[in-house]
């Protein structure tokens, strides 16, 4: 995998010989592991020349739009694949056969179910606690309850886990909605496909279980799909590094969560709406993206642009294509909804939003099909920690299935060299 070189040369300096590597697709890296050898580290805050790992798991080509996961293209799992199928795929590296699959299934509905005593925990919360607030704790505290999946050097374990954290996410998501609502929980149905019961959990009560629209069932499948995974982002970054310290994957996967709540990643698709409510109406459109443009300005367009997307995201446009047919089946309209088309017509041919390659993100979209559904703005950040665990949880695997070291980034000092400490009389 190394047969080139890169020459580093520092002024004053012999200089280095380092490593060239190339993965199967995408650029070379240059390998700095041998620098600290010479007393030396790079900078790269934010990461943006900087592969933290090796992975065979999800690649992508911001500037093609290109994303893939173990080789398929997801717009052909979005088009042919269901989630569960994607999440073996993600887990496994392989498409399951017919008689994988359905075993698979079946393992994930034996897991569907929390421990009884997990229910206590939503009592301390406060009945308008941000759902993203009460998933990092619950979700932390599953490892006090399955304590025999929780030798992460052991194999069978590690497999346990994932398949626990995949199978619970639903139920626990839609337990922390009930609580909001101060409705009743409603317990898994086996009988129901992974999309369905989720639909199920949060909208049913018991006393009254109507049938679940395919249409927006499979909406929701692609929802969960197109937000499985995404290689290197900073949840998952975050997930890796906890689970370089030995921590356990249920601590790893609240990590990961609590990562993905700020509005710069998973929190973008419920700041999508929030930005929405505060705009108003389409005659406030160009006052915001005036702000947008306004360097001064903090503001920013929610569910515009992207790290690594520089062209579009490829998300995006399934996304696109899902939000039209959900829209059509609930025949709905919603000035909200209006007012994000025309948000998106305009940023699409405005020069600051097309020269700088902004375009409408996964979160866009998705924030608006959620909305359509009927799941309230502060559920969409912890819809996406659902579908997201399985990437996480793929990744930890991953990274404890090989040799690893616990992360442990250098820093640039800029602070105060040593200095004698001062009396406070002298101060
Ligand atoms: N609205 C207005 N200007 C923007 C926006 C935006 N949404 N996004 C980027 N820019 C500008 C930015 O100010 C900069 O301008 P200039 O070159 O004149 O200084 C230029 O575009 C490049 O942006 P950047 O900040 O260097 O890009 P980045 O890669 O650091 O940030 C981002 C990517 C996603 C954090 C950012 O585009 C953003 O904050 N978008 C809105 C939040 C959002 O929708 N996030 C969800 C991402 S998709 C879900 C996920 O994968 O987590």
């Amino acid at each position: 995998m190394a047969d080139k070189k890169a020459q580093l040369i520092i002024e004053g300096a012999a200089p280095v010989e380092l490593p060239v590597l190339s993965g199967t697709v995408g650029p070379d890296v240059i390998d700095v592991r041998g620098l600290t050898s010479t007393g030396r580290f790079t900078f790269d805050p934010g990461f943006m020349s900087t592969a933290s790992c090796e992975s065979k798991i999800t690649y992508i080509d911001g500037d093609k739009g290109i994303l893939l996961h173990r080789g398929y293209p997801i717009e052909q799992l979005a088009e042919h694949s269901d989630y569960l199928e994607t999440c073996y795929l993600l887990l496994n590296g392989e498409l399951p056969t017919a008689e994988q699959k359905s075993k698979f299934f079946e393992t994930i509905k034996n897991h569907t179910m929390v421990h009884e005593q997990l229910k206590s925990f939503l009592n301390g919360f406060r009945r308008d606690s941000h759902p993203m607030a009460i998933m990092v704790g619950i979700v932390g505290a599953l490892s006090a309850f399955y304590h025999d999946s929780l030798d992460i050097n052991n194999p069978k374990h590690r497999e346990v886990s994932a398949h626990r954290l995949v199978a619970k996410m639903p139920t626990i998501a839609a337990m922390v909605y009930k609580y909001s609502m101060g409705q009743p929980i409603m317990y898994p149905r086996n009988d129901l496909n992974y999309a369905e019961n989720f639909l199920h959990m949060m909208f049913n009560t018991p006393a009254e279980i109507k049938p679940i629209s395919p249409v927006l069932a499979k909406a929701m499948d692609r929802i969960f799909i197109l937000h499985a995974d995404h290689e290197q982002n900073a949840s998952t970054s975050t997930v890796r590094l906890a689970g370089s310290s030995g921590a356990n994957p249920f601590a790893c996967i609240a990590a990961g969560i609590a990562a993905l709540w700020g509005p710069a990643h998973g929190g973008a698709n419920e700041a999508v709406l929030t930005m929405l409510e505060e705009i108003g109406s389409v005659e406030n459109i160009e006052k915001f993206v005036a702000k947008a443009k306004d360097k001064n300005d903090p503001f920013k367009l929610m569910g515009f642009g992207h790290r690594v997307y520089k062209n579009f995201d490829p998300r995006a446009k399934v996304m696109k294509q899902t939000c039209d047919e959900v829209l059509a089946e609930l025949g709905i309209n919603d000035p909200q909804l209006e007012l994000a088309m025309k948000l998106e017509e305009i940023a699409r041919n405005d020069p600051y939003f097309v020269e700088r390659n902004l375009y409408p993100n996964v979160d866009f979209y998705s924030g608006i099909i959620l909305k359509a559904i009927g799941i309230p703005t502060s559920m969409f950040t912890v819809i996406f920690a659902l579908a997201r665990t399985v990437g996480w949880i793929s990744h930890w695997k991953e990274m404890l299935s090989g040799p690893y070291k616990i992360g442990r980034p250098r820093q640039l000092y800029t602070g105060y060299a040593q200095r004698d400490y001062n009396p406070l009389d002298k101060r």
